[in-house]
Parts: structure tokens; sequence; C-alpha cells
């Protein structure tokens, strides 16, 4: 089985916007390949490094986790592991981070996106370099694959002009990995201006009780067909319903109005339907949060295992000195 490589910062509690965008095919890729799924504490810090994030960087890891699990990437088909417990990603970041230029990762469109949005009116050197820990992350894997939405395609990119530069300079024959990019459905948050975002307080949560989805599904804006206002229920029906609920959506989108009380009934149900299935793979974990760190541990473990080969074959393949070889 090849090896795909997926991962997140753990900056809080995952919503249905993570769902459609990733884990929902995540769940289904699993099947196919032999899973990694990096917690990357060390990418989150480029943004979020104040004694307060990293207050809550805990928390955010084990509940990451568990919203994942809920959404069907299971400890069974895929390992979890916590990127700043395996110091060899360091050590590889350390020597690419020369193979690779100011203005190649500068002109990421993402870095500019992230530093934006986390208010860096100047952006740090860590985040400069987010492409170049991706690709440690991505070679000390050896992943094949690595699934990724359309603003992060340039990560992979970088990581392969890596590895080629190590392939030519040195003389070695490193694999080269390649992208999946996967159907994603973007979900605006629930007030309808905006994409889906824990920032923007517009999340459906993958942990949100039954009572609190038919809140929010109740507050959703309603809009006549044609109007210039967005029918935000039937944005959600369009993403979330089933198949036969399609032709509402389309009867709606042809000009027909809907009865709002009864399309709002229909969505609660399919989300509800979504989403319990996730509380039951989460409660056992929500009960019992060790047996969370217990998986992290023997995942980072077994990650540590092989990200150490291959920063031992880095280091060989560039000629690094290693002291107790050289008596
Ligand atoms: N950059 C990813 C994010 O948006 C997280 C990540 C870090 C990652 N290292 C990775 C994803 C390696 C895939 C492969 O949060």
């Amino acid at each position: 089985m090849d090896r795909m490589l997926s991962g997140g910062r753990p900056t809080g509690k995952l919503h249905l916007g993570h769902y459609m965008g990733a884990f929902k095919s995540l769940a289904e890729l699993q099947q196919k390949y032999e899973t990694f799924f990096i917690i990357s504490d060390m990418h989150m810090l480029t943004t979020k490094c104040s004694k307060e994030h990293i207050n809550s960087m805990y928390n955010n890891t084990i509940n990451m986790v568990i919203d994942s699990i809920g959404m069907g990437v299971s400890p069974d088909d895929t390992t979890y592991y916590l990127q700043s417990q395996i110091p060899e990603l360091s050590n590889i970041f350390g020597l690419i981070q020369n193979m690779t230029t100011v203005d190649r990762v500068a002109q990421t469109p993402s870095l500019l996106e992230m530093s934006k949005h986390a208010k860096q009116d100047e952006m740090t050197l860590g985040l400069l370099a987010y492409p170049v820990l991706e690709a440690a992350d991505i070679f000390g894997m050896n992943a094949k694959y690595v699934p990724v939405g359309k603003d992060n395609i340039d990560h992979i990119k970088i990581t392969q002009e890596i590895i080629k530069f190590i392939n030519t300079e040195y003389g070695a024959s490193f694999d080269i990995p390649d992208y999946i990019t996967t159907k994603n459905n973007y979900v605006l948050g629930i007030d309808g201006s905006n994409k889906m975002s824990k920032s923007l307080d517009n999340c459906i949560y993958v942990r949100d009780s039954i009572d609190a989805i038919k809140e929010k599904v109740g507050k959703m804006q309603w809009a006549e067909p044609g109007s210039d206002k967005l029918n935000v229920v039937m944005h959600y029906l369009d993403i979330f319903g089933k198949p036969e609920d399609k032709t509402i959506v389309q009867r709606f989108n042809d000009g027909e109005s809907q009865h709002s009380r009864t399309s709002r009934d229909l969505l609660t149900d399919r989300l509800i339907e979504i989403v319990e299935p996730m509380h039951s793979r989460m409660q056992p974990y929500l009960k019992d949060r060790t047996a969370v760190v217990d998986l992290l541990q023997a995942g980072t473990s077994k990650a540590r295992e092989i990200v150490q080969k291959r920063q031992q074959a880095l280091f060989s393949t560039m000629g690094m000195i290693n002291l107790y070889k050289q008596k």
C-alpha cells in the first residue's frame, strides 16, 4: 500500500467545513493508502505562539483527534502523531531550508493569507518557512501522496522541488511525492456571507449537540428565489442533503418558492443524520481522554522510527559528517 500523509494544526474544534473540505474524503482514502495524520503543532506556532495559544494546545490536540475520529478517520486505519515530539523533523528541516529560496516560498499565497488572518503586520521567519517545514514532514514520512486543498498545492510543489534538488545534487533517488486533490465542497458559515471559520463564529461544530444544531438551522437566513440575499438553508441542503433533496434545491433555483419551516426541518434531519454517527464514534474517547494520549504516543513512536531512518538517509546522502563512524 502506498503511504499517504495528511495533517492539521491543532487550533480548535473541527466543524462541518473541515468535514466537507477534507475529512470526509480522508475517511475514504484511508482505506486505499497506509495513512498517517500529523498534528502539526510546530506549524501552529508560526501564527499562534503566545503563552495563551500554547496553553490551549494540549486540549486542542486531544479534541482534534477526537473530532477527526468522529468524522471517520479511524485510529485502526490511520496513525496519528505529534510533530513536535519528533526532533528529527527539525533536523531535516534545518538541512532542506537551504534548498529553496526566500523568493520561492514568499510567493506562496497561503502564507500571505495566514499572515493576514493572524494579523501579523510583518511575517515571522517561521511562517515564511511554513512550506519547508511541511516538506520536512512529507520527506520525513516518505509519503507518496498528500491530499490537499487548492491553497496548499504550492507546499507540495516546493516539497517536490526540494527532493528533486537532493536527487540531482547528491545523486540520490528519493521518491517524489504527489498531491491528491479531493472534491471539496466549500461550506459557507451559518451567516451565509463567509467561509465557515472558527474565528468568525459561524460554524456548526462536529461536536455540537442536536439542540445546538436545531438552533443554528433556525437562525439561518431565508430568502425567496431571485432575491439578492442568499438562502442559506438551500446552500446547506445542496451540500448536506440526500440526492432526493436536491430536487428541492433545484426547484428553488428554478424560481419556485419553498416552505421555510419544512425546508429547515428537512435540513435539521439531514445534519442530525450526519453528526449522530460522529457523536457515537467520539463517545468512548470523550469519556476517556487518556485513550487519546495513548494512541498519540503509540502513533508518534511508530512515526518517529520512520522519520529517524529518513533523517539518517538524508544526512548520509548529503555526506554530512558522522563523527562516530569516521574514526
Ligand atoms: N499545512 C497543514 C494545515 O493546513 C498541516 C500539515 C503540516 C500537513 N504538515 C503536513 C498536511 C504534511 C499534510 C502533510 O494545517
